[in-house]
């Protein structure tokens, strides 16, 4: 095992951590949005795209279900979840594997004052993958990952919401929502304007797909929140430095020129007293049916869920709005992910694809 010392992986950027903790160059940890590069995005794209397409012929899935048989998969949400947890939960037993949770703390060894990183170093001894959500940024990413790979360990570690700061797999499912809609050439080539509304600040959903986003050097990233909730600086000097186009604005803009409109609700878990003072701000950057005259036939409406009251439930009868198709593609993406991460995409390919006859 190299001899990297904690300080050593702390110094390193984000991209290369994961890298750099990984055993025998395999992918150990999927931590931060920015281990999305367009080669992992394309196969894993690629493998969901094509287990969305197949998902309703029975022996498809049945040999899906081959895959990682024998694997053990442990789910440890101490933050609430309805959508990741579910979705990881299934993809995992779709794709054979055993499946544990942990969600609520007082039932478990964390009530009688275990540390996060026994606990999780706990469920690492016993399982060959830990999907984590916790409140605390940077917590999944920095200790456990190091720990894990200081012993020698071969469990892997997905983030599945680390506090206002990532949300990587999030990130994945609604970046393979926009590229299905538009296509991933027009995509790269179109010029497109994505722009990202609401509670910016805190939203870590908001802040991963930026990350994403900027691996298209074409697309416009434009931010409307009022200066309370405005994107944090870290993600425009991110944007800068790989030179991609963006506007920060407190207008709501013309709904016209905007191809997807990303809106996430009021990310009161983390407000401050200053910030609940501003709450009234959602009569301004909330959506309603009026403004769907407003949008062009090819726009599309995303919304990582829940809402709370910018995004009325009448909008979901447009054909612009693609938030319920993104959380049915969670499961499909992060199915896609689990294969890219044990190894398995070209068995998937070989074993359930070719040897099945599902080529297309
Ligand atoms: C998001 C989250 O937890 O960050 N939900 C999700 O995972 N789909 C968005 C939110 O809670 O606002």
């Amino acid at each position: 095992m190299d001899k990297l010392s904690y300080a050593g992986f702390l110094s390193l950027r984000p991209s290369e951590r994961a890298k750099a903790i990984s055993l025998n160059g395999g992918c150990s940890s999927f931590i931060y949005t920015q281990q999305i590069d367009s080669s992992l995005l394309e196969d894993i794209v690629d493998v969901a795209n094509h287990i969305k397409k197949h998902y309703y012929d029975v022996g498809f899935r049945q040999k899906l279900s081959t895959l990682m048989t024998g694997h053990s998969c442990s789910l440890l949400f101490t933050q609430p979840s309805t959508r990741t947890f579910v979705s990881f939960s299934l993809a995992a037993q779709e794709l054979g594997m055993c499946v544990e949770e942990i969600r609520d703390p007082s039932i478990s060894s964390i009530y009688k004052g275990e540390t996060s990183v026994d606990s999780l170093l706990t469920l690492a001894e016993l399982s060959d993958l830990i999907v984590l959500r916790q409140n605390i940024p940077g917590f999944a990413i920095e200790e456990i990952v190091y720990e894990i790979f200081r012993r020698g360990m071969h469990t892997k570690l997905i983030n599945g919401g680390s506090g206002s700061d990532q949300h990587p797999t999030q990130a994945l499912l609604d970046i393979f929502t926009i590229l299905a809609h538009f296509g991933i050439d027009k995509f790269k080539n179109n010029g497109y304007t994505v722009a990202m509304m609401g509670d910016l600040k805190h939203s870590r959903t908001v802040r991963s797909l930026s990350y994403v986003l900027s691996l298209f050097k074409n697309v416009h990233q434009v931010f409307i929140a009022p200066e309370t909730f405005a994107i944090k600086q870290d993600i425009l000097d991110h944007l800068k430095e790989n030179d991609i186009k963006y506007t920060v604005t407190e207008n709501k803009p013309n709904f016209r020129n905007i191809d997807c409109l990303y809106l996430t609700r009021m990310q009161s878990e983390y407000h401050d007293e200053v910030a609940v003072a501003n709450f009234g701000y959602l009569d301004k950057y909330k959506l309603s049916v009026d403004d769907m005259d407003s949008f062009n036939e090819n726009a599309i409406i995303m919304h990582p869920l829940p809402r709370k009251g910018e995004l009325p439930i009448a909008i979901d009868d447009y054909k612009q709005a693609k938030y319920w198709e993104a959380v049915r593609n969670g499961k499909f993406v992060r199915m896609a992910l689990i294969l890219s991460m044990f190894n398995m995409l070209d068995v998937f390919w070989l074993k359930v694809v070719k040897g099945g006859l599902w080529v297309c």
